[in-house]
């Protein structure tokens, strides 16, 4: 769902429970909940599932995992059991079904978290993804809010799954042309988020459905507080400028964009492509952070080779939260 519908029916329930455990609930845009047990541990928990969107089953299962366990590691916290969640037609065959869930449960174990259930749905549309629980301390917990003026901003993975996948749905592109997409699609950000725990990160989440900039507003509080980026220096999947520019555009984009009116403002020299490229709704994307000077330094020393960092933009003061986008 688009971030406007999404309000839009929060807005109709009823305000959620209060109790002194919920350190994380539904009134911030955490990705996560944080409920704490005792002094030393809280509990994480998060859901995510969603529709194939690369055609190789084994891969859309480890895809699928990465992104569900992504919401605890964007909290700081490490997966401890995961539930699956299957929307499955069965004429599509178990042995495809079980390609999936095998590509769900490697990417579990790799995290060194627990499948322990699961539950399944006859469907015409296969769907999967997880509930997972994991643990905090909780004053160790990373939350999307808490970035200063001057604080650099980091991403983790590159951008442009959305136009990749609607390009390979559209028959623009196969399977092939997407091998470095699907194997970031399925890299745990479990590193980045220690890594990012340990070198005192002012903030952190992570890129999916809003895109980019959607999930940047979520770290900026209501005032005080701006960011500035430059498309140039973002990094992107192989073809995904090439795919944007003829028009693989997927309506998520286009709704995010549009969300974002007041809050985005770009400079005349940011094309189109670089508009959509900035919304693109990603699968599993990258951990968005913030980070003091010595803290960036820190986070480049604990992020040794091998592991994908792009400093992408800086906090600035702003009397509104206004991400402003350069060329
Ligand atoms: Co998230
Ligand atoms: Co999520
Ligand atoms: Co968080």
């Amino acid at each position: 769902m688009g971030p406007e519908d999404l309000d839009k029916v929060l807005r109709l329930l009823p305000p959620g429970d209060m109790r002194e455990e919920i350190l994380v609930g539904l009134d911030t845009q955490d990705d996560a909940a944080v409920f704490q047990l005792d002094e030393e541990t809280a509990l994480v928990h998060t859901v995510d599932f969603f529709t194939p969107i690369v055609d190789d089953p084994y891969a859309y299962g480890q895809i699928a995992a990465a992104n569900a366990l992504s919401d605890v590691y964007a909290m700081g916290g490490v997966p401890l059991t995961a539930m699956n969640i299957v929307c499955f037609p069965c004429s599509l065959g178990m042995d495809v079904l079980a390609e999936i869930l095998r590509g769900g449960l490697d990417k579990v174990r790799e995290s060194g978290a627990v499948v322990i259930g699961g539950h399944t749905v006859d469907d015409e549309e296969p769907k999967y993804g997880l509930a997972v629980t994991g643990k905090v301390h909780p004053k160790r917990i990373l939350t999307c809010k808490g970035a200063k003026a001057g604080d650099a901003l980091v991403l983790t993975k590159p951008l442009g799954t959305g136009i990749l996948s609607t390009a390979l749905k559209g028959g623009f592109l196969e399977e092939e042309d997407l091998v470095e997409a699907i194997c970031g699609m399925a890299r745990l950000n479990r590193d980045a988020s220690r890594a990012a725990l340990d070198a005192g990160a002012h903030a952190c989440t992570d890129v999916t459905g809003f895109g980019l900039l959607g999930h940047l507003l979520n770290m900026l509080p209501e005032q005080g507080l701006g960011c500035e980026i430059k498309v140039s220096s973002l990094p992107l999947y192989p073809r995904v400028e090439e795919m944007a520019s003829m028009g693989m555009i997927p309506a998520g984009a286009y709704r995010n964009l549009d969300f974002l009116a007041g809050n985005a403002k770009f400079a005349p020299d940011v094309s189109d492509v670089g508009k959509y490229i900035v919304c693109d709704p990603q699968t599993s994307g990258g951990l968005l952070l913030a980070f003091s000077p010595e803290g960036l330094a820190d986070f480049a020393t604990c992020m040794a080779e091998g592991h994908d960092w792009f400093l992408i933009g800086e906090f600035l003061e702003s009397e509104h939260p206004l991400i402003r986008v350069i060329g």
